[in-house]
């Protein structure tokens, strides 16, 4: 490194937010800080995630594949058989080091949390047992953004959310309950005012190590929710319904340069629970299409607030002079969230429907408040990951391709570039160590044995010494739920059962294609071949166990983990 002073690191993570959602992808949500970290930094257009949250969380923090790091399966939709094998733990396991244990071992960092863990429930797989100096956890996949929790004085009615809600948070190493949590609470504003407080007390005791933070966001996960102010921005933008906006996005992301110039979007597929088509925005009646487009305005009211949150931090560094000290990652953890929940079971007899109607007021004027629960479906989470298929849960590019924004100023001198390298979340943790001049973990760690990172550092490549990130040969797979794919240069093969999906290998050139709409598979079927060839190496060197993918797998009545 030029000098020996060691960077700041903040890793900013949104939740479920799709590739065109933010400004500097092609969104009309209101995104200026976001968008000046693209324009002060660099936009990755092929980077790539899990398909789901706490597989994305658990690579990002070990440098490696989800089913080796203990998430080999969402902890909540796991049997007890496929619980006892090794990757499947349902928690970051102890196979790995991660990226917070790693940075304060070393004795040159600080490493600080605010925001969603997902990585284990409880206090021994905690963000304080896994790294953490400070840290204040929603340790579950999700919750009202409000911290309303009107189930919590009635627990025992629904037991799958009453497994976590003594301990929904977590601050340091004491569990706090939704009852404990201030009355003016909002996730995005509370995680922000929580990593704010830790970076005044460090300039406080003028601390000397720099800080690695981590700021993971709840939002915009379901329960739709943000502040009506800042909701009645986006009042009647979203009116002409979500092909329109999805189309929109696409013409944006086109202009600029985000996507090729002939890129066609996938076709929208949007199923209920026994496998019909939902209705399309003509289909819908006047008032449905109300209620619809609201929710639409909340969730651009959440990702706003987000933006607003990263402006509160950029401005306390800025004023510190620590900005352009302090290497600044924005991304998703997946693709936006389309399940259409009106009937997921929460218990054996009891599902969201029945939870939302006995708690919560969804009348139109309610939608997005404190004691409202609500989800967008499907369509306008086509809209959000235009031009990609599918959404959250699919290896397809909807669930898979994120927004990825870096600033560093010292490493990045062009300003506003765009990068159509292939890399993945599993390079963020290389690439972190290498700029924070923190050495590798040999196969060993504290006396126990550990598995290799699998990604790769950006360094080369961002200093211009290397054309791309990854060489031309680097495979990358995806297994989860049944749903696979596998991605080497610009071939990807996939994998998505009924009636999401054909139930067949397809290949597709997502460099040209990125709505995955071309099916070359019947063409060339010895390229086909060699792709399932490499799928099933992946799953071997991966430990992946096989699901078999049919649409009923998804829904898994187990109360063992959040929803
Ligand atoms: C799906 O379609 C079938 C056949 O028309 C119908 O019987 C069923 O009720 C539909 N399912 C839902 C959830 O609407």
């Amino acid at each position: 490194m030029a000098s020996n002073k060691r960077p700041n690191v903040l890793i900013v993570l949104a939740d479920d937010l799709g590739f065109s959602d933010v400004g500097c992808f092609g969104g009309e949500i209101q995104t200026p800080h976001i968008n000046r970290l693209a324009d002060e930094g660099l936009r990755f257009t092929d980077f790539h995630t899990a398909s789901a949250c706490s597989p994305t969380r658990a690579m990002l923090l070990s440098g490696t594949d989800h089913h080796v790091a203990g998430i080999g399966s969402m902890a909540e939709r796991m049997s007890p058989e496929m619980r006892s094998n090794p990757g499947y733990e349902g928690y970051l396991n102890d196979r790995v080091v991660s990226l917070p244990e790693a940075l304060r071992d070393s004795g040159h960092y600080e490493t600080l949390m605010a925001g969603k863990w997902h990585l284990g429930l409880t206090r021994d797989r905690s963000p304080y047992a896994r790294g953490f100096d400070r840290s204040f956890a929603l340790m579950g996949g999700c919750h009202n953004h409000y911290g309303f929790e009107p189930a919590y004085e009635d627990r025992n009615t629904i037991p799958r959310i009453a497994a976590v809600l003594s301990r929904m948070y977590q601050r340091d190493d004491q569990a706090v309950s939704p009852a404990d949590l201030p009355a003016e609470f909002y996730s995005t504003d509370s995680f922000t005012e929580e990593l704010l407080g830790y970076l005044r007390d460090r300039d406080a005791r003028n601390e000397t190590r720099p800080f690695f933070a981590y700021l993971p966001f709840s939002a915009p996960h379901w329960p739709l929710q943000a502040p009506p102010n800042v909701v009645d921005k986006y009042r009647g933008i979203y009116d002409d319904g979500p092909e329109v906006l999805r189309q929109k996005r696409l013409a944006s992301l086109k202009k600029m340069g985000l996507v090729p110039k002939d890129a066609v979007a996938s076709p929208v597929v949007s199923k209920d629970e026994d496998g019909n088509d939902t209705k399309t925005w003509d289909q819908l009646a006047p008032e449905e299409r109300q209620v619809s487009a609201r929710k639409m305005e909340v969730y651009a009211g959440m990702v706003d607030r987000i933006d607003y949150n990263i402006g509160r931090v950029m401005e306390y560094l800025e004023q510190k002079g620590e900005l352009d000290d302090t290497i600044i990652m924005f991304f998703s953890d997946n693709g936006a969230e389309g399940a259409q929940f009106e009937a997921w079971p929460l218990t054996a007899g009891g599902n969201m429907d029945e939870y939302v109607a006995k708690y919560h007021d969804n009348s139109i004027d309610n939608i997005g408040a404190r004691d409202s629960f609500v989800w967008y479906g499907s369509r306008w989470a086509s809209a959000s990951t235009a031009p990609g298929l599918l959404y959250k849960m699919f290896t397809s590019e909807g669930g898979i391709r994120v927004p990825f924004v870096i600033r560093y100023p010292k490493l990045i001198r062009e300003k506003g570039g765009i990068s159509h390298a292939f890399c993945t979340v599993m390079d963020i943790m290389p690439t972190i160590m290498d700029l924070a001049g923190v050495p590798t973990p040999g196969r060993t760690y504290n006396g126990r044995q550990v598995e290799p990172m699998a990604g790769a550092t950006w360094v080369p490549y961002l200093t211009g010494k290397s054309k791309e990130i990854h060489d031309a040969d680097y495979v990358t797979g995806w297994e989860l739920f049944g749903r696979r794919a596998v991605r080497q240069g610009p071939w990807k093969a996939i994998y998505i059962p009924w009636p999401f999906g054909p139930e067949k290998w397809q290949l597709f050139n997502v460099l040209d294609d990125p709505g995955e709409t071309n099916d070359l598979g019947e063409g060339q079927p010895e390229k086909l071949k060699e792709m399932m060839g490499l799928y099933e190496e992946y799953c071997r060197q991966n430990g992946v166990i096989e699901q078999s993918g049919s649409s009923r797998a998804q829904w898994s009545d187990e109360p063992t983990g959040s929803a």
